[in-house]
């Protein structure tokens, strides 16, 4: 079996979310799996030189983008064992950020068509093209449009997978014909609620969808998850699965971490203490080893469920005796709102305005809770990697967090779990933690409960094969 993994970042080349996690990991599991699978993406001028230095040049071609053609590089490297390929075009992927851009249409509607273009010129032809949300969405409509039925890319099967439905790839209808290339005949697979929407035609046409989580497929069918698609996914809910991602268990161990100051492991947890000295000394808070630090590592925006911590943050940090750590950046209203919050309560709060990754990790490894109380989570990750460092998740009962972590209050769980999206709900979740963090013999049996969980990509790659094999039958 072959599968093309179209993605538009991946790790360690270039990520800027889990989005970035998984094009890194998921094929490499599939892999190990012995399935052919080879990765597709941008060759992004900030992409790190050692990467570039590793590089073959295959050939280059030209591709369509509606009626001009443009320059596509294609370039290859290895690495885990899996083949990557590199689409090169300057004037579109030399740019200091992935996404963000007026032409963004454009520049993904180059890659998205690119993805089949260089078919015939890689030596491999797939049986199935795994795209993943709307920066490779036009594939499946492209495919469907203007490649089913063409000598050499007959019986191709596309998934679609969403990583997150709130961003669709929407723009005005004006972008139709001179930019996306499709005319009159096909323009009704992207037009929705008078836009041009990338996702809903991948929707359309894709063979399957998949989303990141088994609960995230059912909350995407009701409006207030679906970002205006659940009349688009209800019609086709028969084509919907939702597979849970799994990280990635070498690069992300406490064992081997190079940016934690100490290693441990499940067998051996002691370390994990000097961890959190030393994020305390990092973050400038008072070294205190029977005081529970709560950990945030997040985007700042909404939907992480900021709203929530705003609301009760204070009254937090007034009544009970915790230390709040928090890394991202994101929207002002949050990032005001933590720097005041931390010169206020400088004893009990730090926070760092950023995207740090080896300052993830040191969170991950030195604090004994983690809060991720998310209004919508398609999958999430950081639960996952703070179970893994044996830092117990305070979570909102949605999307993936549902699926990965479970209220420890039966004595069973891995964490502590609200479901309504309420802030004293959660306030109340937070004190639970923390007085179960005074107990210590009970709070040791839990950590070890945590790092216990296997959120490795082997059940879930098994999924994705699955449903690919399922594909190919057809
Ligand atoms: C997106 C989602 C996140 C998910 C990740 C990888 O970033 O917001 O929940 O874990 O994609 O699928």
């Amino acid at each position: 079996m072959k599968v093309l993994y179209a993605v538009s970042e991946a790790k360690p080349f270039i990520a800027s979310g889990g989005l970035g996690d998984v094009g890194g990991s998921l094929p490499i599991a599939l892999r190990k799996r012995l399935i052919g699978c080879r990765v597709v993406m941008p060759l992004y001028d900030k992409i790190p030189q050692e990467f570039k230095d590793n590089m073959k040049f295959i050939t280059h071609i030209t591709v369509p983008v509606a009626w001009r053609r443009q320059y596509c590089g294609i370039f290859e490297a290895k690495y885990n064992g899996v083949i990557y390929y590199f689409l090169d075009n300057q004037y579109y992927f030399k740019r200091d950020a992935l996404y963000g851009y007026y032409d963004d249409a454009e520049r993904f509607a180059f890659f998205s068509r690119a993805v089949l273009e260089i078919i015939p010129y890689i030596d491999f032809k797939p049986d199935v093209i795994n795209c993943n949300d709307w920066q490779t969405a036009l594939v499946p409509v492209y495919y469907s449009a203007y490649y089913a039925n063409s000598p050499g890319f007959e019986n191709i099967k596309t998934v679609f997978t969403i990583h997150n439905i709130q961003y669709q790839g929407k723009y005005g209808t004006e972008i139709l014909q001179d930019v996306v290339g499709l005319g009159d005949a096909h323009a009704s697979l992207l037009e929705y609620d008078d836009c041009v929407n990338f996702m809903k035609g991948a929707i359309e046409c894709a063979n399957s969808v998949t989303t990141v989580s088994p609960t995230y497929a059912q909350e995407i069918l009701d409006p207030y998850y679906s970002h205006g698609l659940d009349p688009i996914l209800k019609a086709r809910s028969w084509k919907l699965k939702g597979i849970l991602n799994g990280i990635d268990m070498v690069a992300n161990d406490p064992e081997t971490d190079k940016a934690l100051p100490a290693h441990f492991s499940v067998e051996h947890p002691e370390n994990k203490a000097i961890c959190k000295a030393e994020l305390q000394k990092e973050m400038g808070l008072p070294v205190r080893e029977d005081v529970p630090v709560i950990g945030m590592v997040s985007r700042l925006v909404s939907h992480k469920g900021f709203d929530l911590v705003k609301c009760v943050l204070e009254e937090l940090l007034a009544t009970e005796d915790v230390q709040v750590v928090v890394l991202g950046s994101g929207d002002w209203q949050y990032e005001s709102f933590f720097l005041e919050m931390a010169s206020t309560y400088p004893e009990k709060m730090a926070v760092k305005i950023g995207f740090i990754p080896a300052l993830a990790s040191r969170i991950y490894g030195g604090a004994d809770i983690f809060l991720m109380p998310s209004q919508s989570e398609p999958c999430g990750l950081a639960q996952m990697f703070s179970l893994r460092y044996g830092t117990i998740p305070i979570v909102r009962a949605t999307g993936g967090l549902r699926d990965s972590v479970t209220d420890s209050g039966d004595n069973e769980g891995n964490g502590f779990v609200f479901e309504d999206y309420n802030a004293h709900d959660m306030l109340h979740t937070i004190r639970r933690a923390v007085h179960g963090f005074a107990d210590k013999e009970g709070w040791q049996i839990l950590r070890k409960r945590a790092m216990e969980c296997d959120y490795s990509w082997g059940r879930s790659a098994n999924e994705y094969i699955k449903l690919y094999k399922a594909l190919i039958k057809e």
